[in-house]
């Protein structure tokens, strides 16, 4: 029965990290594999953030009222069409990134 049971937690904790490194697939090519790259020479490295952080500034983006270097237009066509989950699941990803 135990067996079982940590089965099933493991197996979940990995849905929950494939969702956010699904989604992070398209970020990569900007922020790097493990967001250790500043973004068009200009973002943060992002890799390791506070997650609450990072959901804050993607909310920003999304609403277009964030803009802290200058191409915040650039961010918010990546985040467009992410839910309030995906990016929730986004932060959680990226804030493990070491
Ligand atoms: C086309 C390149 C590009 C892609 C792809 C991209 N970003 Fe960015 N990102 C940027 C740039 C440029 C900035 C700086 C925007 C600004 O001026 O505020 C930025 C800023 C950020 C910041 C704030 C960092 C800071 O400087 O404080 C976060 C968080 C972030 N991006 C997350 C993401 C996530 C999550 C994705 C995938 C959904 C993503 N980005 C995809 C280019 C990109």
């Amino acid at each position: 029965m135990k067996k079982i049971a940590l089965t099933m937690i493991f197996a979940g904790a990995t849905l929950m990290a494939a969702d956010g490194a699904a989604l992070f697939a398209k970020c990569a090519g900007c922020h790097g594999q493990k967001g250790e790259k500043a973004a068009l020479g200009k973002s943060a490295h992002i890799g390791g953030l506070d997650a609450a952080t990072i959901v804050k500034d993607l909310e920003g983006y999304k609403a277009g009222t964030l803009n802290k270097h200058g191409m915040g237009g650039v961010m918010k066509g990546q985040v467009a069409s992410l839910s309030e989950d995906d990016m929730k699941a986004l932060a959680d990803y990226i804030s493990k990134l070491k």
